[in-house]
């Protein structure tokens, strides 16, 4: 991997896909690049610099914590869309858009975090690397680590993570241990295992997943030419929106941009420690990502909001659902379950009177709903069955209403 200084700031990053701020035309190409150079499509009029994209190490590297020793393992994360949502921004009365985080390389946001933790650890001389995940995390971690070459172990709540996410995990080699407990038990002795035995943490409570997560917010300012009015997501370990409230910080003092915007996080009722002011013992939830009752970054988290103006509230999982099935069918976006959290809450918030009419909003879609098919299938009517023969035409056609 490229082992050159940083580049100033402006002149060395490919712009993301929706690019304003910045615009292809000054997003020349680096002599060093390790994709062999932007060419045309940076500065043809195609758009923007997608083909040149090289993961958020080398597209903020100044912005980060790495040198240029760093082996740099990436899966050239990051640049992911920032889609308008005109039916939610009716809905809402308010100018939304969505951060498709499901479209990284492992389907979420944990990838912006982990190329920083797992480069940092095969630096530091890590051999293997530990996580407890509600799912996402361990999918992510293990893929990094198998592109590193390191070992990966992984803790997660028995019965209680997505199968696809389950299935990442395995098929990128990670050793998994099902513990029969929720997410803040594995996150426990993941700890624990960490602290007796020579392995590292990539949780978030390790600094260098906050500091990748952060870019997240970088992309968005990019993008939109300065910070929305107010970012929305789901709130479960609480790292997110630390991270993105991180990102916004760093950018308005590098004056990226000429405001932060107030940040608006949202737990499961049945997973909402910090609404409650107490840890929950038992969280409960459809949203499993977020099925935590004692969130790592809790102070963290209520920093972000104090500090933005912001707030940190619940939505039950029937809203939740309703807003999965309306990104669904009337964005086309297919998200999980806890990701549509940030639209629901985003929903509730405006009907409580805590939007300004016509506000830039961003919600973060935070992983694909690939990963847990089992709401999309089962909330739908069974398909009828078709016999093939004469009478094909005619049963097809009466089923689809066509006859
Ligand atoms: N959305 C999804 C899809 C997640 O997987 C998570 C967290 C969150 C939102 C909440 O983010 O924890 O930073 O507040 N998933 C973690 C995991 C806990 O283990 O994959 P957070």
């Amino acid at each position: 991997m490229s082992s050159t200084s940083a580049p100033a700031r402006s002149a060395g990053r490919a712009v993301p896909p929706t690019g304003s701020k910045r615009g292809p035309s000054d997003a020349g190409g680096r002599g060093s690049d390790t994709t062999g150079g932007r060419g045309s499509d940076t500065t043809g009029g195609r758009g923007p610099a997608r083909k040149g994209w090289r993961g958020v190490i080398e597209e903020y590297r100044d912005l980060l914590p790495v040198t240029a020793d760093t082996p740099v393992i990436t899966l050239r994360e990051g640049a992911t869309p920032l889609l308008p949502a005109p039916r939610v921004s009716a809905r809402a009365h308010c100018d939304v858009y969505l951060k498709l985080e499901g479209v990284n390389p492992t389907g979420s946001f944990k990838d912006r975090g982990m190329t920083v933790a797992i480069s940092r650890a095969l630096q530091d001389g890590a051999k293997a690397v530990i996580c407890a995940s509600t799912g996402n995390t361990s999918a992510s971690a293990a893929a990094y680590a198998a592109r590193a070459g390191l070992g990966c172990a992984v803790l997660v709540p028995r019965g209680k993570i997505a199968l696809g996410k389950l299935a990442q995990a395995l098929v990128h080699g990670a050793r998994l241990l099902q513990v029969d407990g929720n997410f803040d038990d594995c996150l426990e002795l993941a700890k624990k295992l960490a602290a007796d035995f020579p392995v590292a943490l990539v949780n978030s409570v390790n600094p260098y997943r906050l500091q990748g997560q952060k870019t997240a917010a970088f992309e968005i300012v990019d993008n939109l030419g300065d910070a929305p009015d107010i970012h929305c997501l789901p709130v479960g370990n609480a790292g997110n929106i630390s991270a993105y409230w991180l990102g916004y910080n760093e950018y308005f003092r590098a004056g990226e941009s000429a405001g932060r915007p107030r940040m608006f996080g949202f737990q499961a009722s049945g997973a909402a420690p910090i609404v409650r002011g107490a840890p929950v013992q038992v969280p409960r939830t459809i949203a499993t990502a977020i099925r935590i009752g004692n969130p790592a970054s809790w102070r963290l988290a209520e920093a972000a909001r104090d500090e933005s103006g912001g707030l940190i509230d619940s939505v039950t999982d029937r809203q939740i659902l309703a807003a999965y099935r309306l990104l669904a069918r009337e964005e086309a976006v297919f998200a999980e379950l806890a990701s549509a959290a940030s639209v629901a809450g985003l929903l509730q918030a405006c009907e409580n009177g805590q939007v300004r009419v016509g506000s830039r909003v961003v919600c973060t879609i935070t992983g694909n709903g690939l990963k847990e098919p089992d709401w999309a299938v089962s909330g739908a009517p069974t398909p009828p069955v078709i016999p093939v023969g004469a009478s094909a035409t005619t049963a097809a056609a009466t089923a689809l209403g066509l006859a």
